[in-house]
């Protein structure tokens, strides 16, 4: 498929590390048909030791779907990136991560100070694979070094056929605000298409940010976190005009049931009901007693006993 098929929605998931796996990237396709959806982040030297596992199972109809590799090794990244070919339809090169761990190595956001190998990067995953590759990146390292729309450029040069941009520096990780409108200055400077990412947690902030940034559609990251339908919500306001409002609080309660379902389906009880917890702030806010029920439902590792608490919720 060519990227702007894969891109037609105007939305996507934005992959998160120990959070877009395969059970939300299931019920965020179950809201929104068309939306790309993205794997978590995959290590490059993970993936070259243990050929992957787990991390790599996908469902039919996760397609379209990006898998997303991170390292500095071009030629191990390429070797990845075609191992990878037969889950993905497109491959992302991670070129934004901020974690200490993660840019001490020269990896994630450590490359947007090392263009160079960025490209030769680039340049070897292309030559490697038929797939489209993208890379995604941000605003620059610091306030000092903001370089994306160079960035951007070099990117494109070197073979990369598709961005998206978080609109925030490497030094802000996740505070502050992103930035939308200096995302239209990379949109203005590049010919392949540009998604802008930060702080999207509605249809409105969606279309404000395509507003300020002239993107080409928006990656949803945090909040696609306790509300699975937002990512189709936006597609269906973008694509058809169709405005669905936000799950009430009664909705989200039976998705969080049921995500808590599928993750003891896939990981056995005890891991799954433990992975669930860092979901409930985002489910469980917004009615009297929420604080205390999440200081105590976190505390259990028992399936039946933690939907038993859920489902007390509305019991007067
Ligand atoms: C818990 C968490 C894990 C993340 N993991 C990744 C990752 O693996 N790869 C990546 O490119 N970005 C990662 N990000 C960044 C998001 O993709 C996104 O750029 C960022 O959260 C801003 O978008 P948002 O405001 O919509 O969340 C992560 C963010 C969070 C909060």
């Amino acid at each position: 498929m060519q990227v702007r098929d894969l891109l037609s929605a105007r939305v996507s998931l934005a992959p998160m590390a120990g959070i877009t796996d395969y059970v939300l990237r299931s019920l965020i396709r179950e809201n929104a048909p068309s939306a790309l959806l993205t794997t978590e982040m995959i290590s490059s030297e993970f993936l070259t030791q243990t050929k992957g596992g787990d991390i790599l199972e996908r469902a039919e109809n996760h397609s379209p779907i990006s898998y997303q590799l991170s390292g500095h090794k071009p030629q191990m990244i390429a070797n990845c990136a075609k191992y990878l070919e037969k889950y993905a339809d497109m491959i992302d090169i991670n070129m934004g991560c901020p974690v200490n761990k993660v840019v001490k190595g020269t990896d994630g956001c450590a490359l947007m100070r090392n263009a160079e190998l960025a490209q030769e990067i680039v340049r070897t995953v292309k030559a490697n694979i038929s797939k489209p590759l993208s890379v995604k990146f941000r605003l620059g390292y610091t306030f000092d070094e903001l370089n994306f729309v160079e960035f951007g450029e070099k990117m494109q040069e070197a073979g990369a056929d598709f961005i998206t941009i978080h609109g925030r520096t490497r030094s802000q990780m996740y505070g502050g605000k992103a930035d939308w409108k200096k995302i239209a200055e990379l949109k203005h400077s590049v010919d392949i298409p540009v998604f802008a990412n930060g702080d999207i947690v509605s249809i409105e902030t969606a279309v404000e940010c395509l507003e300020q940034s002239e993107a080409d559609g928006v990656a949803v990251g945090r909040g696609a976190l306790g509300d699975v339908t937002l990512i189709g919500r936006i597609e269906k306001y973008l694509n058809k005009g169709e405005y669905i409002p936000p799950p009430t609080l009664e909705e989200k309660v039976e998705t969080l049931k049921d995500h808590l379902k599928r993750e003891v389906e896939l990981r056995g009880e005890k891991v799954g009901v433990k992975f669930c917890r860092k979901f409930y702030p985002y489910y469980l806010n917004g009615f009297q007693g929420a604080s205390r029920m999440r200081g105590e439902i976190v505390t259990i590792d028992s399936l039946d006993e933690v939907l038993k608490i859920l489902d007390g919720i509305f019991v007067k």
